[in-house]
Parts: structure tokens; C-alpha cells; sequence
């Protein structure tokens, strides 16, 4: 193949050999981002708490010509051992992991804190922050191998900054920030990124916990952020290295 024929095939399907990992795959960012990501040529590892619903993003994505491998995790009981397990195991079946998007959060609903279950409070913390952070640790020895690397953290950055009523899931978006920023400011010179990703409101069973559809007409279909976690996910996402990026607001 010609070395302008390769290029093109790189700018068509940037994430060509490839291995990413989604995390929380069945949810609907999940779903919509392993899909784009497994046409943009990735192998795509879908992480996920409910097998049915984990199969149907696998058929899903087998049928349009993608290839997929199930990994059932439940975030809330996992320990640093599963994730070090997860980890070896991607590396011994795919020999590679070129990208880690999380996409799995807990949110309970808009409660006041005064009001709110102590375990649920735990539960948030846990699965929206320590989680991501446990899981994403085992994962660096495979990323650091690989010559270009990144991990996504999708953020609910309005639901941080302290707002009234989004509780645990609310602080802990504040928190995945400073995660990014820590984290990228000690991997600046690695081969490894590390972006967030704000998508705004989308159209989503987490978002219908906060609202009814029709009081954010301005929410978008969670495809429609798709591209953009595929974006951050491959070379071309070194523009956005280190930042939490709206995409919505460019
Ligand atoms: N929707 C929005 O307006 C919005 C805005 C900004 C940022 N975000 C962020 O975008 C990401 C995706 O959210 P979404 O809107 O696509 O929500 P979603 O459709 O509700 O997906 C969330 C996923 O997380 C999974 N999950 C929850 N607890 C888990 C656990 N203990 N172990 C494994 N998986 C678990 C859920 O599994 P089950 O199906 O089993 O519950 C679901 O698949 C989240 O990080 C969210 O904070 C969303």
C-alpha cells in the first residue's frame, strides 16, 4: 500500500489496531462510543454489571463488521486485585491496550444532602471516582507499553462546582477533574493521555433521574458525543491532552 493510500485509511478508521476498554459499555454513551470506536477500527473490550445487556452491544457491533470481547464487571465490588486480573487478561488475549473510556457512573437522583442515604452517598463516591481510579492504575503498565495512549473520563462538569442537590455524584465530578489534572501532570511525559470529556446534557437514564426530556430541549442523543470519545481516544486527541474538553462549546 501506498504511503498516501495508509494515510487516508488512518483518517478514515483512526483507531486501526487499536484495543480499547469501555467502561460501563451497556450504558448509552457506553453503548454509542464502543460502537464508534470499534467502527473506527478499534477492538473493543466492553466492561459492564448486566450480561444480556453487555451481549447486545457486542451483536450489535459484530453485525456492523467490529470486533468485540464481553468483560462483565460490577464497579461496586471489584478490587484493585479484579482490575490488576482485568488487566492481565487483556494483555495475555489482545497483547495491547491502546485506550481506556470511562463511561460507567452511579447517580441516585437530585436529593438534598441533608436527606441523603448514608450507603448511597459510598456507593457514588466509590463508583464514580475510587473505581475509575483503581481501574485505571492497573491499567497504565499496558498503556505505558503502547507508543500513543489515552484515557477518557467522561465528566459531569455542571453537576460539580458545588451545585444544590447532585449529592456525591455531584463531588465527585468535581473531583474527576482534579484526577485529570493530576494525572496528566504526572504522565506529561509519557506516552500516555489522559483528557476529560464534558458532554453537556444528553438524553440518557442517568439524566432522566434529574429531569424530564422535554425541560432540556437543548440535550443531545449520546451518538451524537460518540465521535467525539473516538476523538480523544486517538492520535488526534494529543490537541486536547491534559484539558476537560466540552465539545459542545467549540
Ligand atoms: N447524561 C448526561 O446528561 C451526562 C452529562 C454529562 C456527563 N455524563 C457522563 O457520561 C457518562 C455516561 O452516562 P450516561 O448518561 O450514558 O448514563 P447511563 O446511560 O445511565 O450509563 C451509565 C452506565 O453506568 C453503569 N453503571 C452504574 N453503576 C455501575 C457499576 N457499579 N458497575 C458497572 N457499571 C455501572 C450503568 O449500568 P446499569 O445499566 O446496569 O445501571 C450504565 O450502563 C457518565 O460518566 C456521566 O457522568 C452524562
Amino acid at each position: 500500500m501506498s504511503q498516501a493510500l495508509a494515510m487516508d485509511a488512518t483518517a478514515v478508521r483512526p483507531l486501526e489496531e487499536r484495543v480499547v476498554l469501555v467502561v460501563g459499555a451497556h450504558g448509552a454513551l457506553g453503548h454509542a462510543s464502543a460502537q464508534a470506536c470499534a467502527d473506527a477500527g478499534a477492538t473493543v473490550v466492553l466492561l459492564g454489571r448486566k450480561v444480556p445487556k453487555l451481549n447486545r452491544v457486542h451483536d450489535a457491533i459484530v453485525r456492523a463488521g467490529g470486533e468485540a470481547l464481553l468483560y462483565p464487571l460490577d464497579l461496586e465490588g471489584a478490587t484493585p486485585d479484579d482490575y490488576a486480573e482485568m488487566a492481565e487478561r487483556i494483555g495475555a488475549e489482545l497483547g495491547r491496550l491502546d485506550g481506556v473510556l470511562h463511561c460507567a457512573a452511579h447517580f441516585g437522583g437530585l436529593t438534598p444532602l441533608e436527606n441523603s442515604d448514608p450507603a448511597d452517598f459510598a456507593r457514588s463516591i466509590h463508583v464514580n471516582l475510587t473505581a475509575r481510579w483503581w481501574l485505571t492504575q492497573a491499567c497504565l503498565p499496558l498503556l505505558r507499553a503502547t507508543d500513543d495512549a489515552a484515557v477518557v473520563f467522561a465528566i459531569d462538569d455542571a453537576a460539580g462546582q458545588g451545585r444544590a442537590y447532585w449529592g456525591a455524584y455531584g463531588m465527585a465530578q468535581s473531583a474527576l477533574s482534579a484526577l485529570v489534572g493530576t494525572l496528566h501532570a504526572e504522565l506529561a511525559n509519557s506516552s500516555v493521555r489522559v483528557s476529560g470529556l464534558a458532554p453537556g446534557p444528553m438524553r440518557t437514564t442517568l439524566r432522566s433521574k434529574a429531569f424530564v426530556e422535554d425541560a432540556e430541549p437543548q440535550a443531545r442523543e449520546a451518538a451524537e458525543v460518540a465521535s467525539s470519545c473516538v476523538h480523544l481516544l486517538s492520535a488526534a486527541g494529543v490537541d486536547r491532552r491534559g484539558l476537560v474538553w466540552n465539545p459542545s462549546s467549540v
